[in-house]
């Protein structure tokens, strides 16, 4: 994407005026492929970042405002570049844009009066990490020519989603689209916050589907979700005092504590914990080339995520199900935060066409929903364009 000089005076509708190119960073949006809700839990996650990448283009102007066209939207938002650092939500997109310059300038960044120009290739509401995209590209394009390490770039960002946008996540989306590998998917460990490059076998394509729908119920339980698993370490911790969160305890150790944990908090630390070592095992999977077992990875993750940790819907059951039966697919899981958004798919190259027609057909059937459909290619993280 090339943003010229002019595009953004039009955007600002005449009023902004460079001679200069503007600068122009890139962030990618992700697709986790397993380790659900694992993230703010200290456990595993494998996600990829995708060639889908949020836009961000930045120039310097003489207005003392950080103003901020969306092209997506046909939107723009300003703030006193001085008064960044004290400003509140205002519960829509400019908050992502807002929060990120707050972090920046409580860790001691300046935020300078300028003209952004944003423009993204990333679904909004479909579980591929819009926000953070816009977060990371945000930051980057505020940051200019100041250097920034990386994890902290993640963390900084994530900062601005739970701080500012009072969403209590954890810190895939953000180190995925900072960290991302071209050519291979990313296994973090949240706990100790490293990663690796886990290489994917070169005879499966990885096809997100957008069911389209996203229940309201999204944020509230997420929020829920977390507490809950609090609850269930607190229990935990009452028999067993070394315990500081879900990924200190192992499936044998789950078992002898369980009856201390309250049903509801059993069940969500059970999926934190057996998703954990599904992740670990798909990655080896994966190294190995065996196909079937990272799909009947991805069909339990799945199966936890709709009975132990209650995030999925009707549509991505569905979707899930469809899936599944058609020859040549390995396997299928709901993706992201739930209750909507995309189910990923581990789908033969030779598959490719009747998957698209036969879950195409068949959700519109049930649902009267076109679904879309987005082929993965592990991309790189986030850097400037130009
Ligand atoms: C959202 C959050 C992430 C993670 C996922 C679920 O995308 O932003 O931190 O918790 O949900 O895996």
């Amino acid at each position: 994407m090339v943003v010229t000089a002019s595009a953004l005076s039009e955007a600002f509708l005449q009023q902004f005026q460079t001679e200069r190119q503007p600068d122009c960073f890139r962030a990618p949006g992700r697709v986790n492929l397993i380790g659900e809700h694992t993230d703010y839990n200290q456990g595993l996650v494998l996600p990829i970042a995708l060639e889908m990448a949020c836009y961000v283009a930045v120039a310097p102007a003489p207005h003392g405002n950080l103003r901020v066209y969306s092209s997506n939207l046909k939107q723009t938002r300003e703030w006193p570049a001085a008064r960044l650092v004290s400003a509140l939500p205002e519960r829509d997109w400019g908050d992502y844009v807002a929060g990120t310059a707050q972090q920046l300038a409580r860790a001691g960044y300046e935020i300078a009066p300028g003209d952004l120009y944003i423009r993204s290739e990333v679904p909004e509401g479909a579980g591929l990490s819009s926000s953070a995209s816009l977060e990371v590209a945000t930051a980057l394009a505020l940051l200019g020519e100041r250097s920034i390490d990386k994890l902290e770039l993640a963390k900084l960002c994530r900062r601005a989603e739970s701080q500012f946008v009072g969403m209590p996540c954890g810190i895939m989306d953000q180190y995925a689209s900072v960290f991302g590998q071209e050519g291979a998917a990313i296994q973090i460990d949240c706990r100790n916050l490293e990663y690796r490059a886990v290489k994917l076998p070169a005879d499966v394509r990885i096809i997100a589907v957008n069911s389209r729908v996203k229940h309201e119920l999204g944020s509230s339980a997420y929020r829920e979700r977390v507490a809950e698993c609090n609850e269930a370490v607190a229990a935990i911790r009452k028999v067993n005092g070394a315990v500081e969160s879900l990924r200190d305890v192992s499936l044998d150790c789950f078992k002898q504590v369980q009856d201390y944990v309250p049903p509801t908090p059993r069940k969500r630390a059970r999926h934190i914990i057996t998703e954990n070592a599904r992740v670990a095992e798909f990655s080896a999977a994966a190294a190995a080339c065996d196909l079937s077992e990272m799909g009947r990875l991805f069909l339990a993750s799945h199966w936890s995520m709709q009975h132990d940790y209650q995030i999925s819907c009707e549509e991505l059951d569905f979707l899930v199900e469809t899936a599944a039966a058609i020859e040549g697919v390995e396997g299928a899981r709901m993706t992201g935060g739930g209750f909507g958004g995309c189910t990923v798919n581990l789908v033969r190259p030779f598959a490719l066409d009747g998957f698209r027609r036969k879950i195409t057909s068949a959700y519109e059937g049930r649902f009267q929903i076109t679904p879309l459909f987005y082929e993965c290619t592990p991309a790189r993280g986030a850097g400037r364009l130009y």
